[in-house]
């Protein structure tokens, strides 16, 4: 890491290197020439006339490496300003975890593999992915961020919209195919009265929402509440289950069964993901909004 001295910035560009010691690229190799069902390979090959059968290349999970990065340090910046934020599995399958409040859910988390709040969900959810990976199968989930302490008035009105950002953010993490803010799809089938958050003066005279349906958002600017984002993360598609697929060099219709290290679900991992590009967006946010001074960056950091 270059740019940090000491535990603090020392005002030369942040730099991060993470070396790979323990890849295994020969894992690979059945997939040379037989593109993988569900993965960006044969994509790559049509627009590139190249693939990285070596583990991936971009299309491989370990480009979000950057993203905590970035992460990590856009959650220092916004500590400082008092804002929170958590990812966690909300569902593995169909098997969902229940409401589970803010701070039982911080200290729940990282007491299970499957970084879900709810224990005896995330006992079940376990099982579950055990038994695709013995199947040779993988099973796929939604993962939840929520983030609190955030002002109102982050976010533009028209372009730049915070739950735009984030749904843009979120969505180009590989593997995620729905991003919903608040309510989402749950609200298409709602009318107004039951899921509009009406407001009222608190205890201290702030004007909050008794609900939170929008997700902490409205009109494109975040408006005090906890921001919540949940994410649709598909099954890992590298399976060693058989699949058909095709010989690019052949030019012929072929089977595969995918060996290597690939998790059967990917959701646990993916809450460090999203929790970092939450991070980066409200950290960006902040800054462009006026609410950090970029000068103060280095005092605050
Ligand atoms: C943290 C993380 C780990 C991943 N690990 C794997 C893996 O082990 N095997 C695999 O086939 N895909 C893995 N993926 C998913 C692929 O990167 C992704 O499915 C692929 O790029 C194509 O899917 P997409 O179109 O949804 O991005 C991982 C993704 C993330 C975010």
């Amino acid at each position: 890491m270059s740019g940090i001295f000491e535990g603090k910035t020392d005002g030369t560009p942040i730099a991060g290197i993470v070396y790979n010691t323990n890849q295994k690229s020969k894992d690979y190799s059945n997939i040379k020439n037989t593109p993988r069902p569900g993965h960006g390979d044969l994509c790559w090959m049509e627009k590139y006339g190249i693939y990285d059968y070596n583990g991936g290349g971009r299309g491989s999970g370990r480009t979000t490496i950057s993203h905590v990065i970035g992460g990590a340090i856009a959650k220092k910046l916004l500590k400082t300003q008092g804002i929170e934020i958590i990812s966690h599995v909300v569902q593995i399958g169909d098997i969902e975890a229940k409401y589970i409040d803010y701070e039982n859910l911080k200290g729940n988390i990282d007491k299970n593999n499957v970084k879900c709040g709810d224990l005896e969900a995330a006992k079940l959810m376990e099982e579950l992915i055990l038994s695709k990976k013995e199947e040779g199968d993988s099973i796929g989930g939604i993962v939840e961020t929520i983030a609190i302490g955030v002002p109102a008035g982050l976010g533009e009105p028209v372009f730049g919209k915070l739950d735009g950002d984030l749904a843009q953010i979120l969505m180009s993490i590989n593997a995620v195919k729905g991003v919903e803010i608040g309510l989402g799809f749950e609200s298409a089938k709602s009318t107004a009265s039951e899921i509009n958050d009406e407001f009222h003066y608190d205890e201290n005279n702030d004007i909050k929402t008794r609900t939170n349906n929008s997700g902490g958002i409205l009109g494109g600017m975040s408006n005090g509440m906890p921001i919540v984002s949940r994410i649709a993360v598909k099954p890992t598609p590298s399976i060693s289950k058989v699949q058909n697929t095709v010989d690019l060099k052949k030019g012929e219709n072929t089977t595969i069964e995918i060996s290597g290290r690939h998790d059967p679900c990917i959701c646990p991992r993916v809450t460090a993901v999203a929790e970092s590009v939450t991070a980066i967006v409200l950290a960006d946010h902040m800054i462009r909004g006026g609410f950090i001074h970029p000068t103060n960056l280095n005092k605050s950091l």
